[in-house]
């Protein structure tokens, strides 16, 4: 006998369902709206990507790619991995010619072995793809790949879409979650250009209806002994001071990710961290200057901000300007946005020396906010629901549904004839506005019959006043 257990989403994905969808929609619509008026543009970068380009932009050590990656190989036709493997192997070898025509053997020594081996790994890497976490690094990617620099800058791009992370799913916590977020790539890093960036994520949630966020900015400075490398190196010390008294992820990121347990929320650590040295103590002259001007620019644009030092989000590419954002309703997942600047990242990945920053709205959540807020909008029934009687009236009928339809209204045409009461039963059950009563009658005098559902008032129209009547 066939198997016919039932399927299920696989875990940490879901349908979105109606009437949810309609949020989705409406959200997503915002969206669109808010970002144009800033001068963003929309780009689709593919869902999955070569798992090098994470791994070297978000960074080898972070959570995201050593633990929540969906990768699989993909290797290409014409396999650059294979040429490169053979043109080394071409290089180490030792060439002999032999008396078979013109093939030539090449001899490997059991010296070249172990290279070898690390070029058939490295070759087997090249040959990995990856199924999104995240797209900052594609839209990166892109500005390289379509030489984006010698358009105007700076390059403003937004996109929406699913990520993947393989993480423990949880409320609000999904491993195919949905991103809306925006980049601005090239040009100066004036300040200003942080704040607008910011101006525009608070306009897009006060334009959602969402309320009661908070927003959280701090600044990691950059990679240098005198700012955030100096910082490091002191907090490590630090840390390995008290490192019998942290947790097992925090003794393991002293080594790798010192910045990071600065994250914990385990409560036994936190009266610890509340002792470390503060990243705004250590910051160079022009983080410093950088960080405070960014202040200024959100204040002349009235937009409310908490400085949190501990703020230093978990993606490798960040400097100087951090933030993050929480929304209520959400329990412990509740950072609805988080983003920040990453001036090296192009370069890191082949690109020339380019400005860079930019958000990600975490889309699940904000729509379970909204939702836990009160603003999940109700099921939508059809605005007419057609009560055809007849064969004759049934040829009316079909061609009421499309000019109803063609003018905008929700329309439901029942596609096989029903009895007076169970068709304004079902239009009822539907939740249908009104019921367009079509019979012998109707057709004959080129009078309808019009039915409010809600008030049970019944009038006559001419097709025309009709129109006119539902219209208003
Ligand atoms: P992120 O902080 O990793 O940053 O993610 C941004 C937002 O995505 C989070 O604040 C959260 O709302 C949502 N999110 C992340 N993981 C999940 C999940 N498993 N389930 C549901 N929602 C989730 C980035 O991704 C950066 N690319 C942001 C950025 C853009 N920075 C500069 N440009």
């Amino acid at each position: 006998m066939a198997n016919k257990s039932k399927f299920q989403a696989i875990r940490g994905t879901r349908d979105l369902l109606p009437p949810d969808t309609a949020l989705w929609n409406r959200v997503e619509q915002t969206a669109h709206e808010v970002f144009t008026t800033y001068g963003f543009d929309e780009i689709r970068p593919p869902i999955f990507e070569p798992t090098e380009l994470f791994a070297r932009a978000v960074g080898g050590d972070t959570d995201i790619v050593s633990k929540e990656m969906y990768s699989f190989p993909d290797p290409p036709e014409a396999t650059e991995g294979s040429r490169r493997f053979i043109d080394a192997v071409v290089a180490i070898g030792e060439e002999e010619s032999t008396s078979e025509g013109k093939t030539k053997r090449i001899t490997i020594g059991e010296k070249h072995l172990p290279e070898l081996y690390r070029l058939q790994e490295e070759w087997k890497k090249s040959d990995l793809a990856s199924l999104r976490p995240e797209a900052t690094a594609s839209v990166c990617r892109a500005y390289i790949e379509h030489n984006m620099q010698q358009m105007p800058q700076p390059v403003k791009l937004y996109y929406m879409g699913p990520m993947f992370r393989r993480e423990r799913p949880q409320k609000g916590r999904y491993r195919q979650f949905y991103q809306i977020g925006a980049e601005i790539l090239g040009g100066p890093d004036a300040p200003a250009i942080d704040a607008e960036l910011i101006e525009m994520l608070m306009t897009f949630f006060d334009k959602c209806g969402l309320h009661g966020t908070e927003l959280s900015i701090n600044s990691i400075g950059h990679a240098a002994d005198n700012c955030r490398r100096g910082y490091v190196a002191k907090l490590r010390e630090e840390l390995l001071k008290v490192k019998d008294k942290l947790g097992a992820d925090s003794q393991r990121r002293i080594d790798t990710t010192p910045l990071r347990v600065l994250d914990s929320k385990l409560e036994h650590e936190q009266a610890i961290i509340a002792t470390l040295p503060h990243i705004a103590d250590h910051l160079c002259d022009d983080c410093k200057a950088h960080y405070a001007a960014v202040k200024r620019e959100l204040e002349a644009r009235g937009v409310i901000y908490r400085e949190n030092w501990r703020l230093v989000r978990g993606l490798d590419y960040y400097m100087r300007t951090t933030f993050e954002i929480t929304a209520q309703g959400l329990g412990s997942q509740n950072a609805v946005c988080g983003g920040g600047r990453y001036d090296g990242l192009v370069e890191l990945l082949g690109g020339t020396p380019t400005k860079g920053i930019g958000f990600a709205i975490g889309e699940d959540r904000l729509i379970l906010s909204l939702q836990e807020g009160g603003k999940a909008p109700a099921a939508q029934g059809p605005d007419v629901f057609i009560a055809w009687m007849g064969q004759n009236a049934y040829a009316t009928a079909i061609r009421a549904a499309k000019t109803l339809r063609n003018t905008g209204f929700r329309v439901e045409l029942p596609g096989t004839e029903l009895k007076f009461g169970k068709a304004l039963e079902r239009a009822s059950k539907l939740g249908s506005r009104f019921a367009l009563i079509l019979g012998d009658n109707e057709v004959q005098s080129g009078e309808w019959t019009l039915k409010n559902l809600a008030t049970s008032e019944q009038q006559k129209l001419s097709e025309q006043a009709l129109l006119e009547y539902l219209r208003r």
